[in-house]
């Protein structure tokens, strides 16, 4: 079976059980602070699976784009990624816990479907504690489940390995919980599939050389049961109790049951396909395959921190491929530094590899190949894409010998101390050497560096910027004469025409007003055409004429983000936010919606004739535009 033919298969699976399949978002999650990237199927949904009606109805299907950088440290074992893509199915307040795993399991073990051995699957409870209780008809349901087919399924003590009839292991909430992508929303228990993919008879022995104190058991670190799918039952919200706070450390969290019960999946479309291929490791499927191939690596030859340092170059390389695709740019900040990271990384380890000059072109060319059917908008974006990431090459290949060298000059000078984190700090201010790569390259080394002190001088330079910044933030605010407010409400109609005209990748990265002009940064990696700047110009031009209404609403902060509106709100634990509408008060068509502390005009008829004054680079990825009124 072929990766296309896994998506197709169980998206068609699902289809027969009634759901709507819906089609991957972007990774960039629209209007979500609470995470950078989409990092499961769920994200997109949240939402819904809180209660809003989804327009498709209350069963879905889909295949998600994901990034996931909390497993960076594990990437170059068998399983372990940053991007995958996650095979999901909902249920909106429909079905529950018996159909979820009833379909599960059929899908895995039926011949019509993925037909997977019977006799290597396990599934995982949660084993419960104060929040919830032990989740015993998700015990049942599994025993039912593999008892159709004539197997007896015990549940299993996980500090005695796995025993004879045993397939079900109760675990806590760190394994089967699944809470929500940011600090709040919804989650519940959930109960996972795992896959021998050994299959020796022994069922408590271990992958490989590896040494547990405890014989291995489907969450065993070693690997052998390779995690496939996850069903979540979500009967709650997590929700903050004490909203006064304002510190992050002091924040306590209440679990109220939802109103709505809902399942949430999760299958890893290259960990399924490497267990149906019988590959022990997800870098041996058809979709990293060529990409060894494409720089004549050879994996056989290899030694064991080669083939891990060749397979995170291929990881990061796919990752950073599907965010320049989806609009991400490398930078300092947010997603663009995780970008950025995950670029710096796979460069230094080609660098370690001796990978020869084109590697990277060749690697961004073999992703979009791979992808081109399922994901389109990669061929569609391929000269930004590789425009990109040449560029950050380029920029980072400047200083990556300088930065090595002096990483080995750091080495043997301070033979005794290792490198110091200020050190380190130096590596990353004057050479771009990310943290992570330089604490790498030390303990490979033999060497410890103190993240304290690393972080020390990483905050004391993170306070100078925000200072900064904030003192910008309030310069741009704190003037309230007509003519700032009237700029202020062309910045939100710009900000929507440069969406609308250039795409959905732009986004704000800073404004300054003064009562002379308007100044705006947003997210595009190319300079502005004439014919953009007029297009931008008279469609805000055109909003203005229509003389549309301008409305305030103070909301809580959940109903704004489903309002969809965009922009940047201050205080992380707000509970409730500022958002202003601009809108057409006949069809109620919305032109745009922002977070915003205001003031704004009430009606555009006020703002006056805009235009545009200038269009420059800010850095790369990042153009400015300054706009007057009149
Ligand atoms: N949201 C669940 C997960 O990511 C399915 O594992």
């Amino acid at each position: 079976m072929t990766a296309n033919e896994l998506r197709q298969k169980y998206l068609d699976f699902f289809e027969t059980k009634g759901h709507k399949v819906i089609p991957s978002a972007s990774l960039v999650p629209t209007n979500d602070s609470t995470v950078l990237f989409t990092t499961a199927g769920m994200h997109p949904l949240v939402p819904y699976l809180l209660g809003e009606a989804h327009p498709a109805g209350r069963r879905l299907a889909s295949c998600q784009k994901c990034i996931r950088t909390g497993d960076i440290e594990e990437v170059g074992d068998n399983r372990h990624l940053t991007f995958f893509e996650m095979l999901g199915n909902w249920s909106l307040g429909d079905y529950f816990k018996p159909e979820a795993i009833a379909w599960s399991f059929e899908f895995l073990t039926s011949r019509d479907w993925l037909g997977l051995d019977l006799s290597r699957l396990y599934a995982s409870v949660f084993e419960g504690d104060t929040d919830a209780p032990r989740d015993e008809e998700s015990i049942a349901h599994w025993q039912r489940a593999f008892g159709s087919t004539g197997l007896e399924a015990k549940v299993g003590d996980r500090t005695k390995g796995i025993g004879e009839g045993e397939r079900i292991f109760l675990y806590p909430k760190d394994k089967n919980w699944w809470g929500p992508a940011g600090a709040t929303g919804p989650c519940g228990p959930d109960s996972e599939m795992f896959y021998d993919s050994l299959g020796a008879e022994d069922k408590r022995q271990h992958l490989g050389s590896w040494k547990g104190s405890e014989p291995c058991h489907p969450n065993c670190d070693c690997g052998r049961y390779v995690e496939i799918w996850n069903d979540v039952f979500m009967e709650y919200e997590r929700r903050i109790k004490n909203k006064e706070s304002r510190i992050e450390n002091e924040v306590e969290y209440e679990f109220i049951p939802l109103k709505q019960k809902n399942v949430d999946t999760g299958m890893g479309l290259d960990r399924t396909l490497a267990v149906l291929k019988g590959q022990r490791s997800v870098f041996d499927t058809e979709l990293f395959k060529p990409m060894f191939d494409v720089i004549s690596l050879h994996q056989d030859g290899m030694s064991e921190t080669e083939l891990r340092r060749a397979r995170v170059v291929l990881d990061h390389v796919r990752a950073a491929t599907f965010m320049v695709g989806d609009g991400v740019e490398p930078s300092n900040k947010d997603r663009g530094y995780v970008l950025r990271r995950l670029l710096r990384r796979a460069m230094v380890y080609a660098k370690l590899l001796n990978l020869k000059e084109h590697w990277l072109k060749a690697l961004v060319g073999q992703v979009i190949t791979v992808y081109g059917e399922p994901y389109p908008e990669l061929a569609q974006n391929s000269e930004r894409v590789f425009s990109a990431i040449a560029t950050e090459q380029k920029k980072f290949s400047q200083t990556l010998d300088k930065a090595l060298r002096e990483f080995e000059r750091l080495i043997k000078h301070n033979a005794a101390a290792g490198v110091t984190g200020k050190e380190a700090f130096d590596l990353y201010q004057s050479y771009g050497l990310p943290w992570e790569v330089t604490h790498e390259l030390a303990q490979q080394s033999g060497w410890r560096i103190k993240a304290e002190e690393f972080e020390a001088e990483f905050k004391k330079h993170q306070e100078l910027s925000r200072t900064a910044s904030a003192g910008q933030f309030k310069g741009g605010l704190a003037d309230h004469t007509e003519q700032v407010v009237r700029l202020h409400t062309a910045t939100h109609l710009m900000n929507a025409a440069l969406r609308q005209v250039l795409g959905e990748h732009v986004w704000q990265k800073g404004s300054n007003i003064t009562a002379e002009r308007t100044r705006f940064d947003f997210t595009h990696p190319q300079k502005m055409t004439d014919k953009e700047k007029k297009k931008v110009e008279e469609l805000v031009n055109s909003w203005i004429r229509a003389d549309y209404q301008v409305k305030r609403e103070v909301l809580p902060l959940e109903e704004a983000r489903k309002l969809n509106a965009i922009g940047v709100f201050g205080e992380k634990y707000a509970d409730t936010v500022s958002v202003y509408t601009v809108y057409d008060p006949k069809t109620n068509e919305v032109i745009s919606r922002e977070f915003c502390g205001g003031p704004h005009v009430e009606h555009t008829g006020r703002v006056g004739q805009f235009k545009i004054i200038k269009e420059e680079a800010v850095s790369s990825g990042v153009r400015r535009l300054k706009a007057v009124v009149s």
